[in-house]
């Protein structure tokens, strides 16, 4: 955990002992590596952890000394081992674990070291080592033990970081709070390439992705922004995606440019992979196959906190009323559009639903978070006309699945569901309603949604026109750049909406522009 509840939760020299007895395994070609001399620094995409377990963690890096070199054998003899080490102190005294981890050279010399066999519920250290050179320092956390009683923890959520339009301050301003996690909740990055709007900084290449070289050296820029190595090498992460990892509101196989679904698929695979290649996620569970890559899992915090991390695009149905020249979200009606409302449909597949079913009802946990991409709240939009109109690339545009999900919180009662929510750009709290008609009917769960990193918002005036028909939505500012701090215990959440002065310069100070509890057994955000 942080430092400060490491102290509080962990701080026994038993530990430290214990972990320092752990035996190191040989550095298998140690030697041979020493002598690998590196014309410039193989580092430059910094080092993450993630994937947190009672026992362990995945660690990442990627080889790369010309990071945006779309070359991948350059010069320095790329292949073979890096070096983790992992130590029980900042200070990197106490080494509990070497290991040999193999750059692979299939997917851009990235590493995913899975490591297991630590100490439940503290902090650990690590760094890299290969050739001559060794990485930056970065910490991970293991998960508490199951079940084991935790009192308090922290994290930040994250959406929508679009590096044209802005600075990744909120990375650096949440990587000083020290939370316990990071949560990327998608648009981690953003294909394409503004063409409209002023920008602040440009996409290196000047293209929209479409090939696996794109994708990477995409993902390469943002991995070489300080900000976010910092945030990275500080907090552990947990991730998902949103559409901007492969193209603006896709579902499935379908693209909003209306592709041939086969040829979007080895698109899909080609941007599954590129995110495969920067992310620490589990090596053997999420390697990508073709265009297919497991990304929803979930996490346990011993019996404070269960994270169900959903992945909300590649196994959606396809839009509602997906026709030219409509492109991807747009909004319909009942009446314009009655494919809307068919139950047949749905935004996570029925195999994720029924997966995401099983872990709310049977999670030991006192808070239930669905860390998920788009807004599960229902926002009624009045048409011109006046007709109530639904976004159709959110959960409005899969109302069935959303009642579904609802239905079975009813049902099951997981203790304090909370949903938290990115790629709209803009801050809200929501009451999740058992009948979203019925503004007396109970709140099932609350809704916390992260405004972007750095992406444009939409118009607020616009927005704000539609609060009157949604009496559930307690809160909503488009208007600021920035991220969620969450801290959480077992009777109370807080969440600290993080507002930062300007998102187009580099030393942007934030503060908190509101704050929002959950009361323990009370669903629904009140004031902090
Ligand atoms: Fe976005």
């Amino acid at each position: 955990m942080p430092h400060r509840s490491t102290r509080r939760l962990f701080l026994n020299q038993a530990v430290l002992s214990a972990g320092a007895a752990i035996a190191a395994p040989a550095l298998i070609g140690h030697a041979a590596f020493a002598a690998s001399r590196w014309a410039s620094d193989p580092f430059r995409l910094g080092v993450a952890a993630g994937a947190p377990t009672p026992d362990g963690f995945v660690l990442w890096t990627r080889l790369a000394p010309v990071p945006l070199s779309t070359d991948l054998q350059a010069p320095g003899g790329l292949s073979g081992p890096s070096i983790p080490e992992i130590a029980a102190d900042e200070a990197m005294r106490h080494v509990v674990r070497r290991g040999t981890a193999t750059a692979d050279a299939a997917y851009a010399y990235s590493v995913h070291e899975e490591v297991r066999g630590l100490s439940p519920g503290r902090s650990y250290w690590y760094r890299f080592m290969a050739g001559d050179a060794s990485s930056p320092m970065g910490r991970a956390i293991t998960a508490p033990a199951p079940g084991a009683s935790v009192d308090h923890l922290s994290f930040a959520f994250f959406s929508c970081s679009h590096y044209e339009h802005g600075y990744f301050s909120g990375y650096r301003h949440a990587a000083e709070e020290t939370p316990d996690f990071a949560v990327f909740l998608g648009d981690y990055i953003y294909e394409y390439v503004e063409q409209k709007r002023p920008v602040v900084r440009h996409h290196s290449d000047g293209v929209e992705c479409i090939t696996l070289g794109q994708y990477r050296n995409r993902y390469a820029q943002y991995h070489t922004d300080p900000d976010l190595q910092r945030l990275h090498a500080t907090t552990p992460s947990l991730v998902t995606w949103d559409d901007h990892e492969v193209q603006n509101d896709y579902a499935d196989r379908w693209s909003q440019t209306f592709d041939d679904p086969a040829v979007f698929l080895a698109r899909r695979a080609a941007a599954y992979q590129a995110f495969y290649e920067h992310m620490p996620v589990r090596p053997v569970f999420s390697k990508p196959h073709g265009a297919a890559m497991r990304l929803y899992d979930r996490y346990d915090f011993g019996d404070l906190l269960r994270i169900n991390l959903i992945d909300g695009r590649q196994y959606r149905s396809r839009e509602a009323c997906y026709r030219q020249p409509k492109m991807g979200g747009h909004v319909e009606t009942a009446t314009s559009c009655p494919e809307l409302l068919d139950p047949s449909r749905s935004m996570i597949g029925m195999e994720q639903e029924a997966w995401l079913f099983d872990g709310l009802a049977r999670s030991p946990s006192r808070w239930n978070v669905i860390a998920n991409d788009v807004m599960m709240a229902r926002l009624k939009q009045r048409t011109p006309s006046g007709e109530m109109g639904s976004w159709t690339d959110d959960w409005n545009g899969y109302p069935a699945s959303r009642a579904r999900v609802l239905q079975h919180i009813a049902d099951s009662k997981p203790a304090n569901p909370v949903v938290i929510t990115g790629d709209i750009h803009s801050f809200w709290a929501n009451d999740l309603k058992a009948d979203f008609d019925n503004p007396a009917s109970p709140t099932l769960a609350t809704e916390l949604v992260g405004t972007s990193v750095s992406s444009p918002g939409p118009d607020y005036e616009t927005f704000k026109t539609y609060l009157p028909d949604n009496p559930h939505i307690k809160f909503f500012e488009s208007r600021k750049r920035g991220y969620v701090g969450v801290d959480l215990k077992p009777g109370l959440l807080t969440a600290r909406y993080r507002a930062l002065s300007d998102v187009t310069d580099p030393n942007a100070t934030v503060e908190t522009l509101a704050a929002f509890a959950i009361v323990d057994g009370n669903a629904g955000a009140v004031p902090a």
